[in-house]
């Protein structure tokens, strides 16, 4: 049997009928840039993540980059993140001029360590960037005090988190409610993914929505003229309205991917060598990725691979052993929860189409490694 990591051949078949008359209609219209399904996305992603305003952008790596440009870093400014994330968390950083602070993330959630953030605060620090890594939320409630505390902004990477929610003081509170910016990224294998590259930024701050929508095209609000200098990065009509189409299915396929995950942990909580992904009581997590942390990880890799079970190692290095950031001078062992991550963790297929048959078929796999 073969198990793909993601298949989204078979999304497709699933929401042809719905997805297809959409690009039909943008096509009949020939408004590919900022047609009306732009703002539709927007508005519905905002109310979403209970955030005033959406604005909708090339990818999710200028969702991060435009706001950290936002805040006008000078040489030497610093910006705290995780360093067990995607790249362009702390590529976005760099590229806007700033410099990035990694500290150590939570052992049972990989996300940052709200004591390691407060720790690495400096005089020279903006802000802080923490990443929902796999589709649960970082400790919101800890991480926020900070922000006036300290002067700084919080930018959430909710880029695999669309949808997610935490209990903070007994009231759900969404990605991208809390923080001052937040970044969604729109790449084809993420929970809500486009048929191509898209991200959005939501916020509740007015005066850096209006910065941001600057910002994406070209610095100018008023055509020709340039307040600042910006770039284009906006988001095509026609991914919009792909989005659109799709949005009404996150809340399901997302329900979908947390059966699974509590299919597989309960089906593997007794393997010797295997640890289950834990979930913040707080949290209600999405599982863009349901992430083992086992012995023997690339043994079992290969052994999955050779059984025709797709996995992925997210993320192998972590960015702070990058060596384009050997400069910040960080060593083996100075970010030890996060480099002990790296060496153990292992994605499985969770996508919402997966059968009974299939889950069972990876079970059976790695009990059978494990024996
Ligand atoms: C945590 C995280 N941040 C940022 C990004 C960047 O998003 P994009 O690939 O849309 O630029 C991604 C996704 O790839 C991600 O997973």
């Amino acid at each position: 049997m073969n198990v793909p990591l993601l298949d989204l051949v078979a999304q497709f078949r699933a929401i042809e009928g719905e997805v297809l008359p959409a690009i039909r209609n943008v096509i009949e219209s020939q408004q590919f840039i900022m047609g009306p399904t732009v703002p539709q996305l927007e508005a519905a992603v905002a109310r979403l993540s209970h955030a005033r305003h959406g604005i909708a952008c090339a990818s999710g790596t200028d969702a991060l980059l435009l706001p950290l440009r936002a805040l006008n870093l000078a040489p030497g400014d610093e910006v705290i993140t995780t360093p067990f994330t995607f790249f362009a968390t702390a590529g976005a950083i760099h590229n806007a001029g700033g410099t990035p602070v990694f500290v150590d993330v939570d052992a049972d959630t990989f996300n940052i360590d709200p004591a390691a953030v407060e720790r690495a605060v400096t005089p020279r620090t903006r802000a802080i960037i923490p990443v929902h890594l796999y589709g649960q939320l970082a400790a919101m409630e800890r991480l926020l005090p900070l922000a006036p505390r300290y002067g700084l902004k919080i930018i959430e990477d909710a880029c695999q988190a669309i949808g997610a929610r935490r209990s903070i003081d007994g009231e759900w509170r969404q990605a991208g409610e809390l923080g001052w910016a937040t970044a969604y990224s729109f790449f084809p294998s993420k929970n809500l993914g486009a048929w191509g590259d898209g991200g959005m930024i939501v916020t509740s701050d007015d005066g850096t929505a209006e910065r941001l929508r600057r910002l994406r095209l070209h610095g100018g609000a008023k055509q020709y003229h340039h307040d600042e200098v910006g770039t284009n990065s906006r988001l095509d009509t026609l991914q919009a309205a792909v989005l659109v189409a799709k949005l009404p299915h996150l809340a399901p396929w997302s329900a979908g991917r947390r059966e699974h995950a509590a299919y597989y942990s309960r089906a593997l909580a007794d393997v010797p060598g295997v640890r289950t992904p834990v979930i913040d009581p707080q949290n209600e997590h999405i599982f863009h990725q349901y992430t083992l942390r086992v012995e023997r990880r690339d043994e079992l890799q290969a052994h999955l691979r050779a059984r025709g079970v797709g996995n992925a190692v997210y993320y192998p290095i972590p960015l702070h052993r990058q060596p384009c950031f050997a400069h910040l001078r960080y060593q083996v062992g100075s970010l030890p929860a996060a480099e002990q991550a790296a060496r153990e963790v292992i994605s499985l297929p969770v996508y919402p189409e997966l059968t009974t048959v299939q889950l069972d078929y990876v079970i059976d796999a790695i009990r059978g490694f494990y024996r």
